[in-house]
Parts: structure tokens; C-alpha cells; sequence
């Protein structure tokens, strides 16, 4: 692929306040950046000393390319952090965690205090269960606060969580349990969506099957009455919680033990299970929360993200709770009851800081801005936006409609892989949309050619991260060759799979994946999953599949199917397709469009070029076809 393009750098500049550079806790982009560039170790050191650790580093960065260690020696436990600093101080009454149901009038509220002890109680439960350090849990839950409480539960006993987001199906479910060796699942009889009832628990049942590693299986009941535990595997989440002991002494992790693995797509069949640890994951997570979102203490905070993504592991969970934050969590999606709901959330909690997608921003723009104008949304301070570029046009609703004009908007560019946010445009600089903005202190990115030579501003190519940072993945589970694959391909840098530009004050634009992921709706999903899946279906002999624009969810999926022998393509054989796609992968996963064809574009060695397929679908020009089969 040509990574190298010229591209239109033009944008309208943006100035925020002064006050909100003033008052935030960063300060101003260039004097903090310097200050990193002077004193790394120092940097990352004062940042470790705000948190509390029961036995301090002795050496702060430790690089062996590609892996790297953080706070080498320390001792912590994150759970110590996010609740045992706050429950046994000053902020033991204050609201940890606001959880909003679907329907508009339900609602809990946990103090950090509440919040500590029910942790401590279910992480004894696991314990009784048979789970210790080291041992992977999955958790496959609706959003409820028993959600957190769960994974939180894991941190504190070292049990290595891996959460799979509630709308995935139960063979994606299988291959994460089956790679992470899970001898616990923890998940809930049902989740609710727009008023109807998801089935995990007996979508769980399937994917177990085939799944040796699996010895319990927890179940929150949600549905009265609910139905009897029938196997012998299962649980009851409140009934082991019960006959638990109430104080958990938080079990002694190393900085680099696990915390947990999170899956991701990746560019072959199966995903990557993303390995985090303790020390760096946490000091990078509440550095971001705290100096890069500009939490105070006062703020009501909401990121609308799930915990099944690794932005609501870092900046729903581990980050907002190390540095005291009041969280709100919703189980609602944007647009039911009606398109109002999230703005009469924000109104209702008096929410601060607001971080969400592209598409959810787009949705709404399509929904009116009459919705939002309906409440009052003075109270937001600072908005975001995370998971695929943020196109000039949403960025200037959400500027106008949401931020009133008023409040900076943090385009957060950052991946399940660097654990952190990476780029961004600090609270307080100018902003320039259709632009992250430049590295945050700490990270050191660039916009390289395939060399690794930076290119000048104006010329698009490849993101890299030069350093390690301390939230950066360790591994990935039972792949230890595709982790250093990232740290191998551009020197020996750090490459993202991103394409980018840069422009003259360094401000960095995205202009979306330069492999076969495809970001829907913020989600990354593999090409190469979905023609597994395809594939599977006992129609299908051979299946392409490409990403292209969407004007909501920013890109859809298009495949293309050769059938085998003895099939006749048609409408109910597409509709049958895209079923079975959604029953194995989940609804994010579907296509939106099937295409039967005879043959599909390849190389002389057989790889497919979907390249080509994207080219003849979008009218553009394909570029080098010189390894085409035909
Ligand atoms: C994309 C989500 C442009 C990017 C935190 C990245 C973005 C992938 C942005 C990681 C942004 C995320 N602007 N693109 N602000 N944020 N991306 O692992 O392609 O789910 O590589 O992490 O999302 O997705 P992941």
C-alpha cells in the first residue's frame, strides 16, 4: 500500500478560555512536554509517587527491546488505590459509582465505602471458589454495578480478568475462553437492550461447551423469578457473596504481574488477547484521568463506553476510581427511550466531564438538535470523543450544540494496546477539528514512511510511538510473536497500524487503519473474523470482506461470497448469512451488505486483496496491481 500522500491541512482554529488551561491540573502543552523531555524518569516517578504502593520501585523504566518493565521491584495493588485510599479517608461518603437502568427511573448509587466492601465480599466469594493469583476469569456481564464489582473483585485477589463485551455471540465468547484458559466465567441470566432481554447466560451455556478450562460458572439473576441453577458448574452471584467473610486483605502483585487480557482484533482469524500489568497500567490510567481529562474532585464524570472495551477498562474503571472521580454508569444506549435520554442524564446528575464516540456524536446530529436543546447542559466543563477520528463536521456540532462553544473537546487517540491515552489536545490549547492533537507528555509519537523517517508536515504515513510508556502491553496471551511484531516492523519503533498526518505545530490528524481492521462504530473488527465466520456457514466456499464509509458508525462491512456448488444465491440466503454471522460473532460483527461473486481478486500466492474489492467499490484507483493473480 502507498502510505505515502499528500493531504489538505487547512482547519479553522479554536480558543478555549484561558481559565480552563489556568486551572487544570496540566498546565500549558509546552511547558509540561518539556518538562517530560528533561527528566523522563522524573516525570513518570512524581506521577507513581501520587499513588500509594506497599513496597517503592527501584528502577523506574527497565528496556529491553521490545519488552519493557516499569517500576521494576514495586509491590501495589490497584484495588489498594482505587478504594482503600479513598475508603478509609477523607472521601469514604463521597459517591464512587452512579449506575443509571434503561428505564429512566432506576437507579443505584455506591460511596466509595459501599463500593470497598462489596469488592472485599466478592473477591472472598472468588476466593471460595477456588480462584487465586495468577488464575484467569472471564466475565461476560451487562452493565450493572455488580459488573465493576466483579472485576474489581479479580484486581484485588490478582485474578487475571478478561472481559468479553455482553454483545458479543458465544463462539467469539468460546475462542476468548478457550485462549485465556478461564476457569471461571462470571455473568448475569439476562442484559437489556431497547426494552428487550438479552439471553447471556444461556449464550454462555453454548460457549462453554468444548471449554475443559471452565469450572464455575457465576450467574447474577436479574429476571423474577428466575430459573433454577440446574448444572452442578453454576452459582448464584449474591448467594456465594453472602456466605463470603466480609474484609479481603488486598493480595501483594508486583508491577508486572497481569492484571488482566483483554481481546482485540487483529488481522487474522483470531483475536489478540492483549496482556496489561499492574504498576504501569495503573500509574498511566490515573495520570491520563487526573492531568490529560483534568478530573477534580468536584466533577461528576461519564464516560458512555462499556467495560467490555478497553476504554471502559481504563477510563470507567482503574483511572477515574485511582484518582477519587465520581463515575456514572448507564446501561442505556443513545436513542431509547427516546434521543433525549443522555442529555436528560447529564442534566439530571449535573455530569462535568463527558466522554463518548464519533458515532454516538453522529447519531445524534442525524436525531436533531432540538433534543439537546430541550436540557440544560451547563453543567459540562470538558467533552471527548474516542474510538475513530472525529471528523471536522461532528467535531463542530459538538463544539456547538453540546459544548455550548464553551467547552474543549479532547479527541483521545489511543488503543486496547497502548492501555492509555496516547494523543490529544491537552484542556486549554487550541483546538483544530479534524485533528487529535499532539502527543501527551510522556509519549513520543511520530509520523514516519515505511523507513521509519519522519515525514514532513503535510505528507501522510504511518503513527509510531518511538518510546515505551508505562501502560503499554506486555504481551499478547499465547502470542508473544505478534506482540513484538509491533515493535519491529519501523525500526524499532512502536507501530500502531495507523495512518496520519501531521501539520506544522505537530497537531496529528487520523486518517483510519492502514491493515484489515475495520472500525465500526469505534469497534475494531478483523476482516478476517468475519470471512471465518462466513466461511463456517455450509453455503460458503470463499469470502472477502472489506470496511467502507459509513456516515454514522464511520465504516460498515461489505462481503463479497463465493458459494459453493449446488447453492443459488438469493435474498434469503444473504439474510441467512448475515443470521449467521451475528450468531457467532454478535450484532457489531454483521454485515450490511452481501455480494455473490465468482471469483474474488488474489495474489499469485493466494491472499486475497481486498484492496482491490475496496477500490472497485469506492471508484477509486486501486494502486500497485502487479502481484494480481489475473
Ligand atoms: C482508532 C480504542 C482516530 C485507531 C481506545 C486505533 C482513533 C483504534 C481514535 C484502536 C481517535 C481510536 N482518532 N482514530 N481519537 N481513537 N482510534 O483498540 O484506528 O478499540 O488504532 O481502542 O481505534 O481501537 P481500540
Amino acid at each position: 500500500m502507498n502510505i505515502d500522500f499528500n493531504v489538505k491541512l487547512e482547519s479553522t482554529v479554536y480558543h478555549p478560555d484561558p481559565i480552563y488551561q489556568k486551572e487544570s491540573w496540566m498546565g500549558d502543552w509546552n511547558t509540561a512536554y518539556q518538562r517530560f523531555l528533561d527528566n523522563p524518569t522524573r516525570f513518570w516517578e512524581e506521577k507513581a509517587e501520587e499513588l500509594e504502593w506497599f513496597k517503592r520501585w527501584e528502577c523506574v523504566r527497565q528496556w529491553n527491546h521490545p519488552y519493557a518493565q516499569w517500576f521494576v521491584g514495586g509491590k501495589l495493588n490497584i484495588t489498594h488505590n482505587c478504594l482503600d485510599r479513598h475508603a478509609n479517608g477523607d472521601n469514604k461518603n463521597k459517591v464512587a459509582l452512579i449506575w443509571r437502568g434503561e428505564d429512566e427511573f432506576s437507579e443505584r448509587v455506591l460511596t466509595y465505602r459501599q463500593l470497598y466492601h462489596q469488592v472485599m465480599r466478592f473477591a472472598n466469594a472468588l476466593k471460595d471458589l477456588g480462584v487465586t493469583k495468577g488464575d484467569a476469569v472471564c466475565l461476560y456481564m451487562p452493565f450493572v454495578l455488580e459488573h465493576i464489582v466483579a472485576i474489581l473483585a479479580c484486581a484485588r485477589i490478582g485474578a487475571v480478568h478478561s472481559i468479553v463485551y455482553g454483545g458479543f455471540g458465544a463462539a467469539a465468547l468460546h475462542t476468548r475462553i478457550r485462549d485465556a484458559k478461564a476457569k471461571v466465567i462470571i455473568t448475569a441470566d439476562i442484559g437489556y437492550r431497547r426494552g428487550n432481554t438479552i439471553p447471556l447466560k444461556s449464550i454462555v451455556d453454548d460457549a462453554i461447551r468444548n471449554a475443559p478450562s471452565v469450572e464455575k460458572v457465576v450467574v447474577l439473576f436479574r429476571s423474577k423469578p428466575h430459573e433454577e441453577l440446574i448444572s452442578e458448574k453454576q452459582v448464584d452471584f449474591y448467594e456465594i457473596m453472602r456466605a463470603a467473610d466480609p474484609f479481603c486483605k488486598p493480595q501483594v502483585m508486583d508491577a508486572e504481574d497481569p492484571l488482566f487480557i483483554l481481546y482485540t482484533s487483529g488481522t487474522t482469524g483470531t483475536p489478540k488477547g492483549i496482556v496489561h500489568t499492574c504498576g504501569g497500567y495503573m500509574v498511566g490510567t490515573y495520570y491520563t484521568t487526573k492531568y490529560v481529562m483534568d478530573l477534580k474532585d468536584s466533577d461528576v464524570y461519564w464516560c458512555t463506553a462499556d467495560p467490555g472495551w478497553i476504554t471502559g477498562h481504563s477510563y470507567i474503571i482503574y483511572g477515574p476510581l485511582a484518582a477519587g472521580g465520581t463515575i456514572l454508569i448507564s446501561e442505556s444506549v443513545p436513542d431509547y427511550p427516546n434521543p433525549g435520554i443522555w442529555w436528560d442524564i447529564i442534566e439530571e446528575q449535573g455530569v462535568t466531564v463527558f466522554y463518548t464516540s464519533p458515532t454516538a456524536i453522529r447519531m445524534f446530529m442525524k436525531f436533531g438538535e432540538e433534543w439537546p436543546f430541550r436540557y440544560n447542559l451547563d453543567s459540562l466543563r470538558i467533552i471527548g470523543s474516542v474510538g475513530e477520528p472525529l471528523n471536522p463536521e461532528a467535531f463542530e456540532w459538538y463544539h456547538r450544540v453540546i459544548g455550548k462553544g464553551r467547552c474543549p473537546i479532547l479527541d483521545t487517540w489511543w488503543q486496547t494496546e497502548t492501555g492509555m491515552q496516547m494523543i490529544t489536545t491537552l484542556v486549554g490549547e487550541p483546538m483544530k477539528p479534524g485533528f487529535s492533537g499532539r502527543p501527551i507528555p510522556g509519549v513520543i509519537a511520530d509520523v514516519v514512511d515505511r523507513e521509519g523517517n519522519s515525514n514532513p508536515p503535510g505528507i501522510g504515513g504511518l503513527l509510531v510511538i518511538k518510546e515505551p510508556w508505562p501502560a503499554m502491553m506486555r504481551t499478547i496471551q499465547n502470542h508473544d510473536e505478534r506482540y513484538r511484531k509491533y515493535w519491529t516492523t519501523i525500526k524499532q519503533y512502536y507501530t500502531a497500524g495507523d495512518l496520519a498526518v501531521k501539520d506544522d505545530d505537530g497537531y496529528i490528524m487520523f486518517l483510519g487503519r492502514s491493515d484489515d481492521i475495520i472500525i465500526i462504530a469505534g469497534h475494531n473488527i478483523g476482516t478476517a473474523e468475519v470471512e471465518s465466520a462466513l466461511v463456517s456457514h455450509e453455503a460458503v466456499a470463499e469470502a472477502a470482506v472489506i470496511g467502507r464509509p459509513d456516515p454514522i458508525k464511520g465504516q460498515s462491512i461489505k462481503a463479497f461470497v463465493i458459494l459453493c456448488i449446488g447453492y443459488e444465491p438469493g435474498e434469503n440466503l444473504k439474510k441467512d448469512l448475515i443470521y449467521h454471522v451475528r450468531m457467532s460473532l454478535g450484532p457489531i460483527a454483521m454485515p450490511s451488505e452481501i455480494e455473490f461473486v465468482s471469483s474474488l481478486p488474489k495474489t499469485r500466492s493466494g491472499k486475497i486483496m481486498r484492496r482491490v474489492l475496496k477500490a472497485q467499490e469506492m471508484g477509486i484507483d486501486p494502486g500497485d496491481v502487479s502481484t494480481l493473480e489475473e
